[in-house]
């Protein structure tokens, strides 16, 4: 056949099997639709108000019937069909147990949602969240997402709380461990990235529903304490703070939680500009919404409502379908229509959500979708999980320090000398949302490094971190007292050739509720450093911890620093491989580190002053610190490698572009270094005046290349409409025509520099 012809035909098979697709998808949804319609004719009030609920599962589900009490309670409400989902039940046995009395012995048989926080890995543990953003590497983080799916959708679960995708910008939160960072571009990458690893193809049961969450505003609790108050004017909202919420809708995420904090007076769960008006009505979401934990009840602490009655009917008018663990729903929502306080058309489009998600998931057609034993026995931590947590730790690492070469370590006829109670751990790489994962399941650093045999390692725990193995972190519990364990570091270190040193945060110390205010090295710490350092200042130091940290003083005396985060099952090893140059690391911070915990909020996009700086010598009058910097100690996108990568010739195709138009920007990179490395291009432009005052840097595309010693790469850009699109004083979403400056480089601060515009 001629090859015009054949790609003709191709064109057209290609053509009639996409259009089957796209009309199949259309009769499926259809035919969810009128499913849902059907059944939802059936349902009484009270059912449909039990599909509503969703009940924390505390008790042992496969033990005997509880009889009295809370579990009591919530058995009974559970075979009355009064509830829709169960969140916190794992293990094939007790899904399939309470699975039976839903479908087998309430009147309606309709299936349970089972939800559970797999945020980083269900037993098999990947790098918390921030971690694995800072491997930039949108493939890796799909498919650790995917795994995460699989080991968990294996143990029943068909529901998963995550992403969390809130832009943070505040590291006394303890909380920034589990998004993506502070950048709304990076986030919504990333946020696209975990939903469709996690929901892939929903007809699998390999594959369970995604929630991003928590909507809205959540991290940026005043003064970075977790639950705070939050009051967003509109333009940080919609430029900074949805986009990955969008970008997660877009991406085909079905659920959405809502959260604990306040939005400019109004709770979130109570919220309808938040989930009536921008989420189901401008964003046109069709899946369901669920409070976060006790939120609707909650808001009787925030002085919203005055009683669980009058919370759950703000709840519902306001936009949140689902009751998490409130018990305001089931208590009292059918009184509330009854009243007439809440319409059952209301209850109704929140039942009609629900159902449609588990229709979708297939659960109607085969509850025991997810329970199957002998999977769930070949997938739990099975071999193939931990070669893909080791992949996706060490592409987590982030260089952030090297000088005179102090790494990779030689491989043979080294005394090291590994110190710090970080070192010997097993469960603080697990992090903070390990619920599901055992203690003392972490591969160590000490472990990690005793791999690589040709040289002496001895190992001096110097302090411990906490005092007691904590379940909780307060003040308390961390070890300002004990240095014991001094005296035998520091004659370790003495007699070494380099010296290890893994500090940083204790598992538990970051997290949900686990804000700090001090961001510096917990406990005694920075003594064991400086002690160390004054016997021997060969040293690398290797972090561990769930937020950026300020550690000036490390910065300035230590010569090699690695970011190491808190990076799961695998931690010890993919540490090791990174130190000793079997991984050549490419991670680039997600987050700004500053140097004093003062200057938190600080980001790399924030906006300029009116006095930005000031040039005469001595003047205060400018927008700074009498008494620090403004800079950051290390910059957003920041991460260095074995390899040294060189930027030159910033092209542009065209000064400028107009309507539908486009230019290319482009540089050379090169590695002048010797030895293969994988580089994260960044490209960044600023607005310059616009009709809302825009940040002096906003990320806008990256790129990740690999380059061989001596190679070259141009690597190019395209940057159109979307490019420059912001929410602009005319409340929307629109490219505004001026003048624009445009960076490219592997960090927020070292780029080269261009200019455009934008036309008519
Ligand atoms: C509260 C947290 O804020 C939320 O993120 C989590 O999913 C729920 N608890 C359920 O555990």
């Amino acid at each position: 056949m001629n090859r015009r012809f054949f790609l003709f035909f191709l064109a057209v098979g290609l053509f009639v099997i996409g259009s089957v697709k796209a009309q199949t998808k259309v009769k499926k949804e259809v035919s969810f639709d009128k499913k849902v319609e059907i059944l939802l004719k059936k349902m009484t009030l009270e059912e449909k108000v039990g599909q509503l609920n969703q009940y924390n599962g505390f008790w042992d589900v496969t033990g005997p019937t509880p009889k009295e009490g809370l579990a009591a309670k919530k058995y009974e409400d559970l075979k009355k069909g009064l509830v829709g989902s169960m969140l916190n039940v794992k293990g094939v046995k007790d899904v399939r147990a309470l699975q039976k009395i839903a479908v087998e012995q309430t009147r309606l048989g309709i299936p349970l949602l089972f939800g559970f926080d797999v945020i980083h890995g269900y037993k098999t543990i990947s790098p918390i969240p921030l971690a694995e953003s800072a491997s930039w590497d949108m493939d890796a983080i799909q498919k650790s997402a995917e795994m995460a799916a699989d080991e968990a959708s294996s143990v029943g679960i068909n529901w998963t709380f995550a992403p969390m995708v809130d832009v943070s910008r505040d590291a006394r939160w303890g909380r920034v461990m589990e998004g993506a960072g502070e950048d709304s571009y990076l986030g919504s990458r990333i946020a696209v990235a975990r939903v469709k690893g996690f929901q892939g193809d929903l007809s699998s049961n390999k594959n369970i529903l995604a929630c991003a969450k928590h909507f809205a505003g959540y991290a940026f609790a005043e003064s970075g304490k977790d639950y705070n108050s939050v009051d967003l004017g509109e333009s940080t909202l919609q430029n900074v703070v949805f986009p990955p919420f969008k970008a997660s809708l877009d991406a085909g995420v079905r659920t959405f939680m809502n959260s604990f904090n306040e939005l400019n007076g109004i709770p979130a769960t109570g919220n309808p500009y938040l989930q009536r008006e921008v989420l189901k009505g401008d964003w046109k979401f069709k899946g369901f919404v669920v409070s976060d934990w006790g939120s609707i009840q909650e808001m009787k602490a925030h002085g919203f409502a005055k009683d669980d009655k009058q919370a759950a009917e703000i709840a519902i008018n306001a936009g949140s379908d689902m009751d998490m663990e409130s018990s305001a729903y089931v208590d009292y929502l059918a009184q509330l229509v009854h009243e007439g306080k809440v319409k059952e058309t209301t209850v109704d489009d929140a039942v009609r959500r629900i159902l449609r998600v588990k229709f979708e998931l297939g659960l109607f057609d085969n509850p025991y979708k997810y329970c199957d034993e002998a999977r769930e026995l070949a997938t739990v931590g099975k071999q193939e999980f931990q070669n893909e947590v080791l992949d996706m730790a060490k592409k987590s690492i982030v260089l952030l320090k090297n000088n005179n070469d102090v790494l990779p370590l030689k491989k043979s006829g080294q005394k090291i000398a590994l110190i710090g109670a970080l070192a010997n751990d097993k469960t603080s790489p697990l992090g903070s949302w390990r619920i599901a994962a055992d203690e003392n399941t972490a591969v160590s650093v000490l472990e990690g490094l005793q791999a690589y045999k040709d040289n002496q390692l001895t190992y001096a725990k110097g302090a411990d971190v906490a005092l007691g193995s904590p379940k909780f972190i307060l003040e308390t519990k961390i070890n300002t007292t004990d240095k014991s364990g001094f005296e035998e570091a520091i004659t370790t270190a003495k007699k070494a050739d380099v010296v290890i040193l893994v500090l940083g945060e204790y598992g538990l110390q970051s997290g949900e509720g686990r804000s700090r205010a001090d961001l510096g090295l917990p406990g005694v710490q920075q003594e064991l450093l400086e002690a160390i350092y004054k016997v021997n200042s060969n040293i690398v130091l290797v972090l561990n911890n769930g937020r950026p940290l300020a550690i000036p003083w490390a910065e300035e005396h230590i010569p090699a620093i690695v970011e190491a985060w808190q990076l799961g099952t695998q931690s010890g090893n993919a540490i090791a491989q990174v130190l000793y140059g079997d991984y050549n690391p490419s991670g680039k911070l997600p987050m700004t580190f500053p140097r004093n915990v003062a200057q938190v909020p600080i980001y790399y996009n924030y906006k300029s002053t009116g006095r930005p700086i000031m040039n005469e010598p001595d003047s205060v009058f400018w927008s700074h610190y009498i008494d620090e910097k403004n800079t950051p100690l290390y910059p957003f996108g920041f991460g260095l490698s074995y390899s040294k990568f060189e930027y030159s010739n910033l092209k542009l195709s065209s000064q400028s572009f107009s309507k539908n138009g486009k230019i290319e920007v482009s540089v050379l990179v090169k590695n002048s270094g010797k030895v293969k490395g994988k580089e994260v291009v960044q490209l960044y432009i600023r607005d310059l005046i616009a009709s809302i005052t825009r940040p002096v840097l906003e990320l806008k595309g990256f790129e990740m290349i690999e380059l061989k010693p001596n190679e070259t790469k141009r690597v190019t850009f395209e940057i159109n409409e979307k490019t420059i699109e912001f929410f602009t004083a005319n409340r929307k979403w629109e490219a505004e025509t001026g003048d624009f400056k445009v960076f490219i480089g592997g960090n927020s601060v070292e780029t080269l520099k261009g200019e455009f515009q934008f036309v008519k």
